[in-house]
């Protein structure tokens, strides 16, 4: 199995460009096959990415690359059983619920794979189906879901569920009538969907807000978008800079997607300065405790959370973090722990004892996130650390050693 090594405390000066975002990317792909041609620009080098290549091309859609540019034609394409072989490969595979429900009014489906950070039920995604006239039905993993008819309904999410809020989109868009979905997520990645479903044909009202308004329309023309830079990687690699960069500039971000990330490393008192589209980082001495508590869009991102125990370790005293979305999302804590912090995990919560001096071991990535955390821990420990199981990490950061070893980390990839 692929590992990584990193030889820690390099100073880290230079650019890096943030790729499209993978948690836009991933629910842009199954919606294309909602339409007949489109192009999907700024496309992530990720594994999540190849997994929804494969699934298209089981359905037999034709792609190609061009650049980063995705062409995708569904001209030729079938509806098929997607078995547990391609679904659990990825969490976003539920998304052909949405889109092939939309499209043939029937899917059949195994359950979607995807970090295993919690329950992460999707029985909002069955309810809104139903609502819409579907009948859903399982035999072990297999689920089926058909609809002689998809009505337009008013659906009120318990939670504004991300994926729930993607999935009934994608069953709506073709649907007969008019879809609401109330208490509806508000991540920027779903505005990209919104827009590109919109450029295709699709009327959809409500992008950013919590209250998305579908009116079916009868099909979808080709259309074109661009993935928005993915806030995630851009707050993964700007921790980087402010452990151990100098003028380490991120570029190719939008800071209006960071707001409360920024906040907390303003409270910290950490070194960065924010451009248009780009932040310069820059590694300050002393950095103060903080309490940080995850939520939903504009709140502070779960995603962010695993990465931002990195740099809390760092800090001149105790901080604490709450995590409120997931209930399984400290797997990162006992390996931060082997290489020298103190982090006590106490349910929903974990207390950092700083300041830390970390220094290098063996450790393994349970989940992308915590895959990141150990990345950033790696480039500030002292010595050499060996990270396995780095499947995780290439399902969402894209060219993630070239990129800092442009900048002067010193790391590589160990195949066995
Ligand atoms: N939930 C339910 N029932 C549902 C749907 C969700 O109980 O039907 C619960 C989940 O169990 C979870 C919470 O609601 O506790 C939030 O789930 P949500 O549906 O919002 O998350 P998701 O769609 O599964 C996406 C991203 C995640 C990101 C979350 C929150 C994708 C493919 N995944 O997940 O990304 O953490 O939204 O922003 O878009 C990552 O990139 O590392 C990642 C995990």
């Amino acid at each position: 199995m692929d590992k990584i090594k990193v030889i820690g405390e390099q100073t880290l000066s230079g650019k890096i460009y943030i790729s499209g975002s993978k948690n836009s990317v991933v629910s842009l792909i199954p919606a294309a096959i909602l339409s007949n041609k489109v192009i999907i620009e700024e496309v992530p080098k990720i594994s999540d990415v190849s997994s929804l290549e494969e699934i298209l091309k089981y359905l037999n859609v034709d792609l190609k690359f061009e650049g980063s540019s995705l062409h995708i034609d569904t001209s030729n394409m079938v509806n098929k059983d997607i078995t547990n072989e391609y679904s659990t490969k990825l969490r976003a595979s539920y998304y052909f619920m949405g889109a092939l429900l939309g499209k043939y009014k029937k899917v059949v489906i195994s359950l979607p794979g995807g970090c295993s950070i919690g329950k992460r039920s999707f029985d909002f995604h069955l309810n809104g189906f139903e609502k819409m006239g579907a009948r859903v039905s399982n035999v072990g993993d297999l689920y089926t879901i058909t609809a002689d008819k998809l009505m337009g309904a008013d659906i009120r999410l318990p939670f504004p569920s991300v994926g729930a809020t993607v999935n009934i989109m994608l069953a709506a868009v073709l649907a007969e009538g008019r879809t609401t979905i109330d208490n509806a997520a508000t991540e920027p990645e779903i505005g990209n969907l919104i827009e590109f479903l919109n450029n295709a044909g699709a009327k959809i009202e409500g992008k950013d807000t919590s209250k998305i308004v579908i009116n079916g329309v009868d099909k979808l023309n080709g259309g074109k978008i661009q993935v928005i830079p993915d806030r995630i990687e851009a707050g993964t690699y700007i921790l980087a800079g402010i452990m151990n960069g100098k003028n380490l500039e991120i570029c190719n971000i939008r800071p209006d997607h960071l707001t409360s990330f920024f906040d907390k490393l303003r409270q910290m008192g950490a070194n960065f300065e924010i451009r248009k589209d780009s932040v310069i980082t820059n590694k300050v001495e002393h950095l103060k405790p903080i309490d940080v508590e995850t939520a939903v869009y504009p709140g502070f991102p779960t995603d962010l959370q695993q990465p931002i125990t990195t740099l809390l370790l760092m800090a001149d005293g105790v901080s604490t973090l709450k995590e409120t979305i997931y209930e399984n999302r400290f797997q990162n804590t006992k390996y931060l722990n082997e290489m020298g912090a103190n982090i006590v995990i106490n349910e929903d919560t974990i207390t950092v004892y700083g300041p830390t001096k970390l220094s290098g071991k063996l450790v393994k990535t349970s989940d992308l996130r915590a895959g990141a955390a150990l990345i950033l821990a790696a480039l500030s420990a002292h010595g050499e650390t060996t990270i396995t199981d780095i499947k995780h990490l290439l399902r969402g950061y894209s060219d993630l050693i070239q990129k800092l070893t442009n900048v002067g980390a010193k790391m590589w990839l160990e195949s066995e």
